[in-house]
């Protein structure tokens, strides 16, 4: 009777915590290690980075603006000011983490991305329109994030070939990636090709990166 009695409020138990697991939202670092990044800095190649990027607080600030020079000379790509993490990843499971904030006015600027891949030059931009988030011009990730702060995950598995996006510790986006590469993970704001404000910006913190551990 008393064993009985065990086996069932252990029973209970898990049951719980499987509903309270089911209920919370999800980490997606569970699992992974915080990788040490460096940063380097790309603007207007005719500019100095204090007239387009601060750090207080905690907080980095990009600024652009449409007619801005691109990051070095001889470049036809659109304007940025971007921070690129080092280092580069080629294989195995990699995430980046960071709270954004994006002005209210800002429009048609990637604010991260994954550069590099097999086939063209990055694996996901994510771009905001009019205060919703982008998947490159289409489709749409998420809306109405203008003027607040929300998480950003983006988690890279190369081996897989996969991409997901995770907005607010919620799964909104997954996709194939464009193959592997030389890749690494930039944040900032970059001009899209068409439909962009004249005045771009986004503001960073709490900006981590981290590999998947191998499971044996
Ligand atoms: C940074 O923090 C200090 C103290 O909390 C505050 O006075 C200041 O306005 C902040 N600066 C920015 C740019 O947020
Ligand atoms: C953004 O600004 C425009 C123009 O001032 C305003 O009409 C719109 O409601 C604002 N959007 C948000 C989400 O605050
Ligand atoms: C750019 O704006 C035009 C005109 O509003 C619209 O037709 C087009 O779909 C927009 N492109 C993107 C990538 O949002």
């Amino acid at each position: 009777m008393k064993v009985l009695y065990y086996s069932l409020l252990v029973f209970v138990i898990t049951l719980m915590g499987c509903f309270l697991i089911n209920d919370a939202h999800i980490d997606p670092t569970y699992g992974f290690v915080e990788v040490v990044p460096n940063f380097e800095y790309q603007k207007p190649y005719d500019t100095p980075l204090d007239q387009r990027y601060s750090y207080q607080n905690g907080t980095h600030r990009f600024w652009v603006y449409a007619d801005d020079k691109p990051h070095y000379l001889g470049s036809n790509t659109q304007p940025r000011t971007e921070i690129r993490i080092l280092p580069d990843y080629t294989s195995g499971i990699w995430q980046f983490e960071g709270l954004a904030f994006v002005p209210n006015g800002t429009s048609g600027a990637t604010i991260v991305q994954i550069h590099g891949a097999a086939h063209g030059s990055t694996t996901i931009l994510l771009r905001i329109y009019n205060g919703d988030m982008r998947y490159y011009s289409t489709p749409v990730i998420d809306t109405d994030l203008y003027d607040k702060w929300f998480k950003v995950n983006l988690i890279h598995d190369v081996d897989g070939g996969k991409v997901t996006v995770f907005i607010d510790n919620q799964e909104r986006f997954k996709t194939h990636d464009q193959g592997p590469g030389m890749l690494y993970f930039k944040f900032g704001v970059y001009g899209a090709p068409t439909n962009i404000s004249y005045y771009m910006e986004s503001r960073w913190k709490a900006v981590k990166i981290y590999k998947k551990m191998l499971s044996f």
